[in-house]
């Protein structure tokens, strides 16, 4: 038996996706910027996924979606296409569990004389909106916050903290890669100026995404060329993929609460037959959590209660042996593990922050998968703690 339960890292795609994608390759692969035939179908075929787009995130205006090369890249465009708006080095807050596609270009402007806060998030990965307040200074030009943290599934109370940003009148800017599809996102309610999202996390396939930016507000490019995308990201556009990106967008909104309903209650579920095993404890946030997101860190003790160390990527192996896949927060470097840094922020130690698993659910998972799942969980547990 394969059990994938790795969805937010990527997903399948779906049919309707492959079906659309296959189509423009082989029917419609013109190049949008062209003013030929195979050119205005190509452009028809963008626009018509910028449409599915704006209307699936409520967002009016169509030239508010800049197609981009996947979540990285929006967050990259977000952060360092706002900052490159100032000439005089300026105030940036972020919080502390933030995805590296956030944290590296923070940290390039850091290396060139920015200032950065990081939020800190209690031991449920959460923001204290009264810790943004007091984090605002004159010189704050942009807020960035993950609407919904890819390792602990906590959600940020966005609407409250763009709310704050906006009696200061400092932009907001949200990476909702993980968010989308899983909460209904509505730019309009929330009030947000700019956010990031994901084909790959929507069952759409790798290689695009999209920035959101509200219109009026302006933001410098990173990539210089043919001028598409309102010369705000240059580059002929990955047509396929981009068409794929909007029927995913599209139906992944249209099943959203249906979908929802039946994750959290797999979700649910998992945990319940989990609850019994003394060797893992839940993290993140129980009530505000991505309804697909299952995580917890290993403990350290041993039925004798002997200290034992078994990492997160110990469990990843054991479970992939037996056909499961899961995915665990601590990375390995230069044969070194390396604590998850989402988990130290949310105050855990060093040791336990290398500790961490998580088992995300989608479309293609029944009930069967997780009763099986954490009957093998289970097992490998018991097994290496004897
Ligand atoms: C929260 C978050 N932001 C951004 C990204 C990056 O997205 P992409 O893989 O499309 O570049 C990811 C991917 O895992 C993510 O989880």
């Amino acid at each position: 038996m394969q059990i994938y339960l790795d969805y937010s890292s990527t997903t399948p795609p779906r049919p309707e996706v492959v079906t659309c994608v296959n189509q423009v390759l082989s029917e419609n692969w013109g190049n949008p910027s062209s003013i030929h035939q195979w050119g205005k179908k190509a452009s028809m075929i963008l626009e018509t996924a910028r449409k599915q787009i704006t209307n699936s995130i409520k967002a009016n205006d169509l030239e508010s979606i800049i197609f981009t090369s996947g979540g990285t890249e929006a967050n990259n465009l977000a952060i360092l296409g706002i900052a490159k708006q100032y000439k005089k080095r300026q105030h940036i807050i972020i919080s502390s569990v933030e995805h590296s596609s956030i944290n590296k270009p923070i940290k390039f402007l850091e290396t060139h004389g920015w200032k950065v806060t990081r939020l800190p998030v209690n031991c449920q990965g959460r923001i204290n909106p009264h810790d943004l307040k007091a984090a605002i200074r004159k010189d704050t030009i942009l807020i960035s916050i993950i609407y919904g943290q890819s390792e602990v599934g906590t959600v940020q109370p966005i609407k409250e903290l763009c709310q704050i940003a906006k009696s200061y009148d400092i932009l907001f800017h949200t990476d909702a890669a993980q968010a989308i599809g899983k909460l209904a996102i509505n730019v309009q309610d929330l009030n947000v100026d700019l956010l990031s999202f994901s084909a790959h996390k929507i069952y759409g396939i790798q290689g695009a995404g999209a920035l959101y930016i509200r219109p009026g507000i302006k933001i410098s490019p990173l990539l210089y060329g043919g001028g598409q995308e309102q010369e705000i990201r240059s580059g002929t556009q990955s047509l396929a993929t981009i068409a794929g990106f909007g029927v995913a967008t599209e139906l992944v909104c249209e099943e959203i609460i249906e979908e929802n309903n039946r994750l959290i209650q797999l979700r649910n579920q998992l945990f319940k037959y989990m609850s019994d095993c003394p060797y893992l404890i839940l993290s993140g946030h129980q009530e505000y959590r991505l309804p697909h997101h299952v995580s917890f860190i290993v403990s350290n003790l041993s039925k004798n209660q002997k200290l034992k160390k078994i990492t997160g990527q110990t469990i990843v192996r054991h479970m992939n042996l037996a056909g499961i896949g899961i995915s665990a927060g601590s990375a390995c470097h230069s044969g070194k593990l390396i604590p998850s840094p989402i988990l130290l922020a949310m105050g855990y130690s060093a040791s336990d922050a290398i500790s961490g698993i998580r088992l995300t659910l989608g479309k293609d998972t029944t009930i069967n998968d997780i009763t099986w799942t954490a009957t093998v969980l289970k097992q490998i547990l018991s097994h290496l703690f004897e």
